[in-house]
C-alpha cells in the first residue's frame, strides 16, 4: 500500500505499512534499512525523515526483510492494542535475527518515547530505542549497535523540527504529500498518550513549510495535508521582522503558492478553530472545505473529565458557525466510548451529537487506559468491556448510516476531482477525491487524463465509503 494514497491522515488504525526509499541509485549503497511504520499521519510523515537522515549516512533502503542490514519499527502508543501488534512483529523480526545476529532492530517512535530502555530489557533482541525528537542521532545510535553496545536516545525536545531535513518522498503517488508543520501538544487531553510521548508543541518555520510545498508542486505534487495534532495553535515568530504566523496566516501563504495545488490539514481541536481560519478558507478555492474535528464524547460531563476545555454546546455551535461560513464542508470526526463513568445517557448524548454534526466520516474506539496519563491516574476505568463494545457497536452502526445519508446527498452533484490513481477494483477506473475528501470513482472512458489531472465528475451512485460518478465532458486540465 502506497503512503500517500492514503486519504485519511488522520487514521491511527493504520499499520505496518511499509514504504521504501528505494532510488535508481540504490544500488551505490552498501548496507540497507528496512522500515515498518505504524499509527498517525504524523509517524509515517516521521519515518519519511528517518529515511533521509539513513540515506545521508549511507544506507539504501530495501523492501525485503531478508536483504536489510537494520530493521526499523515506527511505533505507536496511542491505545495498548498498538502497542501490542508492535510486540508481535518484533517477534517476528527476533526471528530473523537469530538467523542473522549482525543484523540491528530498531524501535522508533511513541512506543520507544514511553518505554525507553526498558523496552530493551523486554524485548531482548532490541538493539535501539530511539524518541520522536532523537532522529538525528540514529546514525551514531547505530554505529553504537554495531559493537555490540545498546544505542538509546529518548531525550524530548522544545525545539526540534526537523525544518531542515527534506523527506525522502519514494512510493508516493506523486500527487498527494503530508507536510508536518509542528510537534508534539500541549493539551493533556486525560485520555491520550501524545503529550508525554511527543513532548510540548513547538511550530516549525514558516518560510521552510511554504518552500517544502513549493518544492512538491513544482515536482508535481497536487494536494498537500499540512499536519500536526492541533494545527489551529501553530503560532511562528518571524524573528527577522517580529511578525507572527498564525495558522490562517500559514494557509494563506500555502495557498497562494499556486491555484492548483490543494490545501488540507489536520487535525483542529474545536477549541482552537477559529472564524479567522474559516474566513480563510472561504477565500481560498483551493483550500478544501474539509475539516477533521474529533468531538471525543457528546456529554459535556464526560468532556471535562476527558479535559477537552469545551462543553457539548460549544461543539454544537463551532459546527454551526464551520456550516455557515463554509456550507459544503465536510466534517468528520474521532469518537471514543466507554471512558471513565460514562453512562448510558451519557452514551445517548454522543450519538445525539453525532446525528446534530451530520459527520461523512468517524474513527471511533473504545476507550484504552494508557499508563501515566491523567485518566490512569485519576479516574476508574470502569466500563465493563463488554458495554463499551456494545456502545462502539451502536456508534458505529450510527455512523454508518451517517456516512451514507451523507453520500446520497451527493447524488446528482458535479464535483472538481483530484485524479489520484486507478481504482481498487480496476484499472479502467480512477479514483481521486473532491475537496470535501470524499473518495469517487469514474471510468477512465476515453479521455486522454492522467494522474495529478483534475476533472469534473458527476455523481450517480454512491455506497457507504465512495462515491461513483462519470466524466463530465471539457476536463479542465
Ligand atoms: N490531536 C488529535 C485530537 O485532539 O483530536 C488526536 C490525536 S490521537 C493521535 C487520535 C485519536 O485517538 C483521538 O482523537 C482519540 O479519539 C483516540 N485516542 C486517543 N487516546 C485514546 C485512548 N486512550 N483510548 C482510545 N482512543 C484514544
Ligand atoms: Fe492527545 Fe488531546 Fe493532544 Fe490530541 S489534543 S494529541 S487528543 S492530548
Ligand atoms: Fe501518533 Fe500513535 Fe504517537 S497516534 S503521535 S504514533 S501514539
Amino acid at each position: 500500500m502506497q503512503l500517500t494514497l492514503d486519504t485519511k491522515a488522520h487514521d491511527e488504525s493504520r499499520q505496518g505499512e511499509v514504504f521504501t526509499t528505494k532510488t535508481p541509485d540504490e544500488n551505490r549503497f552498501v548496507k540497507h534499512f528496512y522500515i515498518e511504520s505504524y499509527g498517525c499521519q504524523m509517524n509515517f510523515s516521521d519515518s519519511e525523515i528517518v529515511a533521509s537522515i539513513l540515506q545521508d549516512s549511507g544506507f539504501g533502503s530495501t523492501r525485503n526483510l531478508e536483504d536489510a542490514d537494520l530493521i526499523l519499527i515506527n511505533t505507536c502508543s496511542i491505545r495498548e492494542k498498538a502497542e501490542q501488534t508492535v510486540r508481535k512483529r518484533l517477534t517476528e523480526f527476533r526471528k530473523l535475527k537469530t538467523a542473522k545476529p549482525a543484523m540491528l532492530v530498531g524501535v522508533l517512535g511513541c512506543m520507544a518515547e514511553r518505554l525507553k530502555a526498558k523496552l530493551l530489557e523486554e524485548e531482548k533482541l532490541v538493539d535501539i530505542v530511539v524518541g520522536p525528537d532523537a532522529y538525528r542521532t540514529l546514525p551514531s545510535l547505530i554505529e553504537e549497535a554495531g559493537t555490540g553496545q545498546k544505542g538509546v536516545n529518548v531525550l524530548l525536545s522544545r525545539d526540534e523540527t526537523y525544518a531542515d531535513i527534506a523527506p525522502v518522498r519514494l512510493q508516493s503517488n506523486g500527487v498527494t504529500a503530508f507536510i508536518s508543520i509542528m510537534r508534539g501538544c500541549n493539551n493533556m487531553c486525560s485520555f491520550c498518550v501524545v503529550p508525554f510521548t511527543r513532548g510540548r508543541e513547538r511550530s516549525r518555520d514558516a518560510h521552510s513549510i511554504v518552500a517544502e510545498a513549493r518544492d512538491l508542486f513544482e515536482r508535481g505534487f497536487k494536494d498537500i495535508t499540512l499536519l500536526g495534532q492541533n494545527v489551529d495553535s501553530y503560532y511562528w515568530v518571524d524573528e527577522t521582522n517580529n511578525k507572527t504566523v498564525s495558522f490562517a496566516g500559514l494557509l494563506e501563504r500555502v495557498a497562494l503558492i499556486h491555484p492548483d495545488l490543494r490545501v488540507r490539514f489536520s487535525t483542529s481541536h474545536p477549541k482552537d478553530i477559529t472564524d479567522e481560519v474559516l474566513f480563510t478558507m472561504a477565500r481560498h478555492e483551493n483550500i478544501c472545505n474539509y475539516i477533521h474535528l474529533p468531538v471525543q464524547s457528546g456529554n459535556t460531563r464526560i468532556l471535562q473529565l476527558m479535559n477537552r476545555t469545551y462543553t457539548r454546546e460549544w461543539y454544537m455551535h463551532k459546527v454551526d458557525r464551520i456550516k455557515e461560513i463554509l456550507p459544503d464542508c465536510g466534517i468528520t470526526t474521532d469518537v471514543i466510548t466507554g471512558f471513565c463513568s460514562e453512562t448510558e445517557d451519557e452514551h445517548q448524548d454522543t450519538l445525539n451529537i453525532m446525528k446534530y454534526s451530520r459527520y461523512d466520516h468517524g474513527y471511533m474506539y473504545f476507550y484504552s487506559e494508557r499508563p501515566g496519563t491523567l485518566a490512569a491516574k485519576r479516574y476508574q476505568d470502569d466500563v465493563p468491556d463488554a458495554i463499551k463494545k456494545r456502545r462502539l457497536q451502536e456508534i458505529v452502526d450510527l455512523q454508518y448510516q451517517l456516512s451514507k445519508q451523507s453520500n446520497l446527498q451527493d447524488i446528482g452533484k458535479c464535483f472538481k476531482v483530484l485524479i489520484e490513481g486507478n481504482s481498487k477494483k480496476s484499472d479502467t477506473d480512477w479514483h481521486g477525491r473532491n475537496a470535501q475528501n470524499k473518495v469517487i470513482v469514474f471510468p477512465k472512458e476515453t479521455y486522454n487524463l492522467k494522474l495529478g489531472d483534475y476533472v469534473m465528475v458527476h455523481v450517480h451512485d454512491c455506497t457507504k465509503a465512495t462515491l461513483i460518478g462519470k466524466i463530465v465532458p471539457e476536463p479542465m486540465h
